[in-house]
């Protein structure tokens, strides 16, 4: 090809540049028909040929591709869905108590934390834990302006409309008193009354009842119509706060009491206590009129009453040091067992569940409830027919605690467990684990059949599209089933190709979607709107993509882990091969937190060429799996290294430690060339001192450190 002059090219680029921008306008137009009117002008293939063009100038003028080009985005903005609110601080989560011991355990940290001596009263507050679900409602100049859910902490859905159907929820506040900025954070729950008559509705349309009442109000919160909403009788109660540009009081005492000047629904039952038998007194007066209060509660939570020793103690990433939750125990009562069925999970595990005489246990009709495993089933000696104590503990499957043997019935046969998979017939054995250094068997039975039982792929793809996983909209259980019957989605990767298979042969496609045949407009409505849900998932952070492919015992925690140790898929693919292997798994061991067990699930996964494959699959139908990169803070000190040698005055070492890992530095525990900066206290060890010396290490006192990182 001979080389064009310069006045050609010139011109070429401007004839492409008006050529795309036409092409960008017609396709964004046709999104708008397909994807917000559900109502396409043009035949598919049309519309293929446009983004192929668009696709084509591109390529040989990448300069010219705009931010706003359709390339760059799949289907048009989402309108029928919940904008997202990025909160101003993190909503975080709360550690709890189990018993007495953990809550004065808690206490002890705080005050080995903030070197407060032990007979030194300080104040807390106690209020009941609301099960609901937690909302931060944003006042601005004496108005409502926005409203959100907790999302993951850091970003919630704007569900503003919403909550201001919320009867208690005032929409002003006096302007006067409020400050210009406050940020209210609180619960939003049903009582037992509303979920009682919301599911004699939700029965009378043919719809599925709420399990419990959080259910129900995270369902109602979260309609899209808030017309629907308002007809669910919400409540609200305020218990925190977030961003204010100022707080008339020093307290949460105060503060909480002026909320409720301002117009806020507080809860009644809170108040002010110096020590922890008084915290352990009101707890126990709570749990008394737990049953009484009309909406569930699930523990009670203490908080430092003072906020300059909140500001102190700060918080981890998962929850603020200052507060606990002293959770109740779970509520029980007896029933009935009316048959035991064996459910097959995505690892092959067959479950044997109960099905049971339907009781109400708190505010949650009861029906099912798991029994765990086949030798759970022989030790507590279960059999059908028997009277049981069911337990319920907030989100958890109920559990049977115990038969009443005096109930039972003459000629009730024991459980004998299964030999075969009850779906798709393969042998069901133990497998064998490794027990400390020894092999034993574990206490699950489990299909041999692998993917070639149904309900272990089907059970595989419910996971992949999860919550904490890929988190598709529109593909629940129901879906799943269907689509896997009519050979639609048979594995995670076919998800991926089911729009264009839908393309490619719509009439028969249609079919296979649920609905009745004759209303193919509402079908096809629905299947564009689960494409659209399907797109805006292709994209996927590392951690939940490895959660997402339901390697066993990996669980969200650990995942998150692996993902920030590793960073990237191809990393991983990479270290975790054949050729690499007992370096890969001591590398795994040396993760905090990653036990023996997830570490050789983990490999054995990697090792497979099959889940190999999984991943090249996903990859190559679209999916982005998104790198490991969490935002470190830019300070003098992040990213170093610091270690502290004897003891400090100012501040106890954890609040050191925190102090120092908020500016985005690390505390090591030992000396070494990596590290950075030596904070000598009293009573140093000199040997430190010394050898921080030859390795040239800046060294401070604690006066010196605490004007460097206060500068
Ligand atoms: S304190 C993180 N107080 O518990 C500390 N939380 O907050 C600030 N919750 O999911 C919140 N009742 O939904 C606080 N009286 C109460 C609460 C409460 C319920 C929930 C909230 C959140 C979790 C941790």
């Amino acid at each position: 090809m001979t080389k064009s002059n310069n006045r050609d090219d010139v011109s070429l680029v401007s004839k492409a540049k008006k050529e795309l921008s036409k092409l960008y306008s017609e396709v964004n137009k046709h999104d708008e028909y397909y994807y917000r009117e559900h109502n396409p002008k043009i035949p598919d293939n049309e519309y293929d040929d446009l983004r192929r063009s668009i696709l084509k100038i591109e390529a040989n003028f990448p300069s010219l591709v705009l931010a706003t080009s359709p390339s760059l985005r799949v289907g048009a903005e989402p309108s029928e869905k919940f904008g997202k609110v990025k909160h101003s601080l993190p909503m975080l989560s709360i550690q709890n108590a189990k018993n007495r011991e953990e809550v004065v355990s808690w206490n002890d940290g705080i005050k080995n934390f903030l070197m407060i001596n032990d007979n030194t009263v300080i104040e807390y507050v106690a209020e009941p834990k609301i099960d609901g679900l937690s909302a931060s409602l944003l006042y601005e100049n004496g108005e409502l302006t926005v409203a959100a859910t907790r999302g993951n902490g850091l970003f919630g859905e704007d569900i503003t409309e919403n909550i201001k159907t919320i009867k208690g929820v005032p929409l002003t506040i006096d302007k006067k008193r409020a400050p210009k900025v406050l940020e209210i954070r609180g619960e939003v729950y049903m009582s037992h009354d509303n979920f009682y008559s919301l599911n004699k509705i939700q029965v009378e349309q043919g719809k599925e009842p709420f399990k419990n009442p959080r259910n129900a109000a995270a369902g109602s919160l979260k309609q899209l119509d808030s017309k629907e909403t308002s007809k669910r009788s919400l409540e609200f109660f305020a218990y925190a706060w977030g961003d204010s540009s100022s707080l008339p009081y020093d307290n949460h005492y105060d503060l909480i009491n002026f909320f409720k000047d301002l117009g806020f629904p507080i809860n009644k039952n809170f108040g002010i206590f110096k020590t922890i038998d008084d915290l352990i007194i009101f707890y126990n007066d709570i749990l008394e009129k737990r049953p009484d209060l009309g909406y569930d509660i699930d523990g009670i939570v203490y908080k430092l009453n003072r906020l300059d020793l909140r500001e102190r103690l700060q918080s981890t990433e998962h929850h603020p040091r200052w507060a606990i939750a002293h959770k109740f125990p779970a509520e029980r009562a007896v029933t009935k067992i009316i048959d035991v069925e064996i459910q097959v999970g995505r690892t092959g595990v067959l479950t044997p569940v109960a099905r049971l005489q339907p009781i109400a246990i708190g505010g949650a009709l009861i029906s099912n409830a798991s029994l765990h495993n086949f030798e759970e089933v022989s030790r507590k000696d279960i059999r059908i027919g028997d009277m049981v104590w069911v337990q319920r503990a907030g989100d958890v499957i109920p559990q049977v605690i115990k038969v009443i043997k005096e109930k039972r019935l003459k000629n009730i046969e024991p459980i004998v467990p299964p030999v075969n998979c009850p779906v798709c017939g393969a042998k069901a054995e133990k497998d064998l684990i490794l027990s400390g250094n020894i092999e034993k068997e574990e206490k699950y039975i489990r299909c041999t059949g692998g993917l070639t039982c149904s309900a272990q792929a089907i059970e595989r793809i419910k996971h992949f599209v999860s919550k904490g996983a890929f988190d598709i909209e529109g593909l629940g259980q129901k879906q799943i089933d269907d689509y896997f019957a009519e050979k639609i989605i048979e594995s995670p990767v076919d998800i991926f190709y089911i729009e264009r298979r839908y393309k490619d042969n719509p009439p028969s496609f249609w079919r296979y979607t649920s609905g009745s045949p004759n209303k193919i407009g509402t079908i096809k409505d629905s299947a564009l709107k689960l494409f659209k849900s399907i797109n805006s998932k292709k994209e996927i952070e590392l951690d939940r993509f490895l959660f997402s492919l339901g390697i066993r015992h990996l669980g969200l925690t650990s995942a998150g882990l692996l993902a920030g140790h590793y960073k990237s898929i191809e990393k991983m693919l990479d270290i975790f091969s054949a050729d690499n292997s007992i370096d890969a798994l001591s590398d795994i061991l040396s993760l905090d937190g990653v036990g023996k067990k997830v570490a050789i699930s983990i490999m054995d996964f990697f090792l497979n060429l099959e889940s190999r494959n999984l991943i090249y699959d996903l990859i190559k139908s679209g999916v982005i799996i998104k790198n490991f990169d969490r935002e470190i803070k830019d300070t003098k000190i992040s990213n170093k290294t610091v270690l502290i040698t004897g003891s400090l005055e100012s501040m106890s070492r954890a609040e050191a430690k925190v102090k120092i890992e908020i500016l985005g530095a690390k505390l090591s525990s030992s000396l070494s060339k990596k590290t950075n900066f030596l904070i000598a206290g009293s009573k140093p060890t000199l040997s430190k001192i010394e050898k921080a010396k030859d390795f040239g290490i800046k060294i401070f006192s604690e006066e010196e450190w605490n004007t460097f990182i206060s500068e």
